[in-house]
């Protein structure tokens, strides 16, 4: 459907699909390496995010970009979007039509970017691209594949700020990223 980059990009900034783009700043496109070999999806912006237009900027991302300097991942060597571009009021989840309405953008950007490896960050991002019958505890740290692609659930980094003891599993779940990345 878009052809690249450009087109995808300009017509997610100016969209007005869904309800979200009535209160947000910023769209949140998405930002890293377009030719990544490990993609990460997280849920939706929050409101640092709606500010500065990126994703993962707030408390979240910063402990997720020192897990992956733990691990030597680099930020610039990934590709980090969302289910949902636009913040949805008060950091709630987003809507099933909500999500319904911007999975175009992601399917784009999946198709451009053509990683070999997806990392779904949290129940939202894993309902929205494996299914609604998948849980995040169950799923976690477990490889699936859709398309040819190898998809990884993990946590997401702000479930990491709620609960101490689910760092061990993010730690363990991005070393496996890590050692998949190398075989490949
Ligand atoms: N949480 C998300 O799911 N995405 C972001 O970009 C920031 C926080
Ligand atoms: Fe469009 Fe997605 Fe924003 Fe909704 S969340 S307005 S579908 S870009």
């Amino acid at each position: 459907m878009y052809e690249n980059w450009e087109e995808v990009e300009d017509a997610c900034k100016n969209c007005n699909k869904c309800r979200l783009c009535n209160e947000r700043k910023n769209v949140v496109f998405g930002i890293g390496n377009k030719n990544a070999k490990v993609m990460f999806i997280g849920e939706g912006p929050g409101a640092d995010e709606d500010i500065q237009g990126i994703p993962f900027v707030g408390k979240a991302g910063q402990l997720m970009n020192k897990a992956f300097e733990g691990i030597g991942l680099k930020r610039d060597d990934v590709y980090i979007t969302n289910i949902v571009k636009c913040r949805p009021p008060k950091n709630r989840n987003p809507e099933r039509d909500e999500a319904e309405a911007c999975i175009e953008y992601l399917e784009a950007q999946i198709k451009l970017v053509n990683p070999d490896i997806i990392v779904l960050l949290g129940s939202v991002a894993l309902k929205n691209i494996l299914g609604i019958e998948y849980g995040i505890t169950a799923s976690r740290g477990k490889w699936f594949e859709k398309d040819g692609i190898k998809i990884l659930p993990t946590f997401h980094p702000a479930a990491l700020l709620r609960d101490d003891t689910k760092k061990i599993y993010f730690w363990q779940d991005l070393k496996k990223i890590r050692n998949k990345k190398e075989e490949i």
